[in-house]
C-alpha cells in the first residue's frame, strides 16, 4: 500500500511564498487523492502495490497494459508530490553549493542564469505540469517539463527537483500569475536535499 508522506514543517511554514490553505489542500486533498486512486488501481497485483514508487514508475513500460493509466496519472502523482515536499523548506538557504553549484555553473552558466532558464520554461508549460531539474547519467544537468503527472522516471530520467505548476499549487495567491508563484518558490528551496539527490 502507497502512504501519504508526512511533511517536514507545518501548513502555513511557507508563507507567504506558498500560503497555508493551498498547503492544505494540496497535500491533505490532492496528494491523498493520488495515493488512493493509486492504491484502487492496484489492488488486483499485490507485487506492484508493495514496489517503491520510483521503481514501479522506472519499470512503467514492462507494466501490465490494465494497470499504466492509474499509475501513469496517480502513480506519477504521488512520485512528484513527495519530491516536490521534500525540497521545500520554510528555512531560506542562500542557493546551492559545492558538487551541485558545480554542476549548475557548467550547464547553465550560473544559478542567475539557471533561474531564468527554469522560470521560462517552466512557465511556459502549457496547462498542467511539472518543472524539472534533471541529473544525467554524466552529471550533467538539464531542465525538462511534463504534463499533467507524467514522471521523468517513466523516462529514466533522475529528476533531483521538481516544482509544480498545477493551478493548485499556486492559484489561491497567485491566481493566473504562475511566472510570479515561480519567481517567488526559489526562497523555499531545500539546495541541501537538492543537492543530496544530486550526489545520490
Ligand atoms: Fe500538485
Amino acid at each position: 500500500m502507497y502512504t501519504l508522506p508526512k511533511l517536514n514543517f507545518d501548513y502555513a511554514d511557507l508563507e507567504p511564498i506558498i500560503d497555508a490553505r493551498t498547503m492544505e489542500i494540496h497535500h491533505s486533498k490532492h496528494h491523498q487523492g493520488y495515493v488512493n486512486k493509486l492504491n484502487a488501481g492496484l489492488e488486483n497485483h499485490p507485487d506492484l502495490i508493495k514496489k517503491d514508487i520510483t521503481e514501479l514508475l522506472k519499470d512503467f513500460k514492462n507494466l501490465p497494459e490494465e494497470v499504466k493509466k492509474a499509475v501513469r496519472n496517480n502513480g506519477g502523482g504521488h512520485a512528484n508530490h513527495t519530491l516536490f515536499w521534500s525540497i521545500l523548506t520554510p528555512n531560506k538557504q542562500a542557493g546551492p553549493t559545492g558538487g551541485l553549484l558545480k554542476a549548475i555553473e557548467n550547464s547553465f552558466g550560473n544559478f542567475d542564469q539557471f533561474k531564468k532558464e527554469f522560470e521560462t520554461k517552466t512557465a511556459g508549460q502549457f496547462g498542467s505540469g511539472w518543472g524539472w531539474l534533471i541529473k544525467n547519467d554524466d552529471g550533467k544537468l538539464e531542465i525538462t517539463t511534463t504534463a499533467n503527472q507524467d514522471s521523468p522516471l517513466m523516462d529514466g530520467l533522475s529528476p533531483i527537483l521538481g516544482i509544480d505548476v498545477w493551478e493548485h499549487a499556486y492559484y489561491l495567491n497567485y491566481q493566473n500569475r504562475r511566472p510570479d508563484y515561480l519567481s517567488s518558490i526559489w526562497d523555499a528551496i531545500n539546495w541541501e536535499q537538492v543537492n543530496t539527490y544530486f550526489s545520490n
